[in-house]
């Protein structure tokens, strides 16, 4: 099975790195907004203080140069916006209260703020707040202010949009980094699922890329090296032993000619059968491990078709439910061959007869569905079935089975071909071997999956 669709859309590193950055422009965008709207109407607020702050000391300054006859008229004529001015104490509902460091502040730029009074009284409108202050003579003078201060103005067009725009600068560059950074990895993913298949290419990994990643490709590199020596050591050493033995079982076999028929002799005979036979598989399964394979194109309806004959032509019963066109794949016949006559092989003999049917699944693959009427394979022994040597009948007895080897090279034989083996159970018993099998080799694709 291929890796990529693990990497699914939301759970690759490159998917989530570009989340994480998002949030982050996201977050500093809207950082940044606040806190320039929050600094803009402090200073807004303080140049209203600082209007009401002068307004007052101009008050101040036009009531002490006039008469105290002329004050109460002045007030109403003349502009201290935004306060309203009268030559008396503040109402008597007012409450004393500090004055705030903001008005300090603004005050102490025209008048001395420990003179100045602040209070604040409930009105209908809210709130209001209010200065007295004791001029030369010893009279008061009070100026409230409006109930709301002038609304600070927005955050200028502007600015927003210098900012988004540098937001968004940001966030295709840290996209565009991000990619850089997680492209060498995606590909060396890429590269390490067809290094897992049986015919994994000579090419090596690309060992270039930022260090880390060219790092593991470097190790992964040595890695395979040293895998591909032991599997080759090992398979030579089956298949050395396998070749040698044939040479001294066909001069017993010889010897065996000059001795007479009787019944330790036919034992014997049978003996050297089944060695041979167990030499011939022992080197299939070690071929299996690294097969030759040859791409060609072939009609699968054809194929199956004949394949189904030969057994006919042997006695077997087996039911054929092939599609009524041609289905062609590019794949190595010999192997595909191989596969469905050791199925068909178990299906016959651990059943009484066998089905074989054959039908195109999706656009890209194929799908032989082998079914026997036999005692089936319980869920917990179908994977062990799959390594070599292994048999539900652990006799050993050529009667009741094989050497247990069928299985574990059609398995090889399947991932070889990127395609995949799976054991279910038939109804209403028996076995059910469904080998899927892609219509054309995939360019990069790991070997295919075996599953129970
Ligand atoms: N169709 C089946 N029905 C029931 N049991 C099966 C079937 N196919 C395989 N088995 C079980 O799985 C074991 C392994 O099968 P496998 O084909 O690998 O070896 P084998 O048939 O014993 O020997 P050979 O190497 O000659 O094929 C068998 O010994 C048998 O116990
Ligand atoms: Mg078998």
């Amino acid at each position: 099975m291929s890796l990529l669709p693990l990497l699914s859309f939301g759970r690759r590193l490159s998917t989530r790195l570009a989340w994480v950055v998002s949030a982050a422009v996201v977050a500093l965008f809207a950082l940044t907004l606040g806190l320039l709207a929050h600094q803009s109407r402090l200073s807004a607020e303080a140049s209203v203080q600082r209007d009401a702050a002068h307004a007052l000391a101009r008050a101040v300054a036009v009531m002490e140069a006039l008469p105290w006859s002329e004050r109460l008229q002045a007030a109403q004529r003349w502009e201290f916006a935004p306060l309203l001015v009268a030559p008396a104490t503040p109402p008597p509902q007012a409450r004393l209260l500090p004055l705030p460091p903001a008005w300090h502040k603004a005050l102490a730029d025209f008048l001395a703020p420990e003179d100045v009074a602040f209070w604040a009284i409930n009105t209908k409108d809210g709130v209001r707040h209010g200065f007295t202050v004791i001029l030369d003579d010893g009279s008061p003078l009070s100026a409230m202010l409006p109930a709301a201060l002038r609304r600070p103005p927005g955050l200028p067009w502007r600015i927003i949009t210098a900012l988004a725009l540098a937001g968004l600068g940001t966030w295709i560059i840290a996209l565009w980094a991000l990619r850089r950074v997680t492209a060498p990895l995606e590909r060396l993913i890429q590269a390490l699922e067809t290094f897992a298949t049986p015919q994994a290419p000579a090419a090596p990994l690309p060992e270039h890329g930022p260090y880390e990643v060219a790092l593991t490709a470097r190790t992964l590199n040595a890695l395979r090296e040293r895998l591909e020596r032991l599997l080759t050591a090992r398979t030579a050493l089956l298949a050395g032993i396998a070749h040698d033995l044939r040479t001294p079982l066909a001069r017993i076999r010889l010897r065996l000619e000059s001795l007479p028929e009787d019944e330790t002799r036919a034992g014997i005979e049978r003996d050297l059968t089944d060695m041979q036979r167990l030499i011939e598989l022992s080197l299939d399964y070690a071929r299996s491990l690294t097969p030759r394979l040859e791409y060609q194109e072939v009609d699968l309806t054809e194929f199956t078709a004949d394949l189904v004959d030969l057994y006919r032509d042997g006695g077997a019963e087996i039911e054929a439910d092939l599609p009524a066109s041609p289905l062609t794949a590019r794949l190595d016949p010999t192997a595909l061959g191989r596969i469905l006559a050791n199925l068909l092989d178990n299906a016959l003999r651990y059943g009484t007869r066998a089905r074989l049917q054959l039908r195109a699944v999706a656009a890209q693959s194929c799908e032989f569905v082998v079914e026997d009427d036999g005692p089936g394979i319980p869920p917990e022994a179908r994977e062990a079935v799959l390594e070599p040597f292994v048999r539900l009948e652990p006799s050993r007895n050529p009667d009741t089975g094989g050497t247990g080897l069928g299985l574990s090279i059609a398995a090889n034989l399947t991932r070889a071909l990127h395609g995949s083996l799976s054991l279910e159970a038939a109804q209403p018993h028996g076995l059910r071997a469904v080998l899927r099998l892609p219509l054309r080799p995939p360019v990069a694709c790991s070997g295919g999956t075996v599953s129970l």
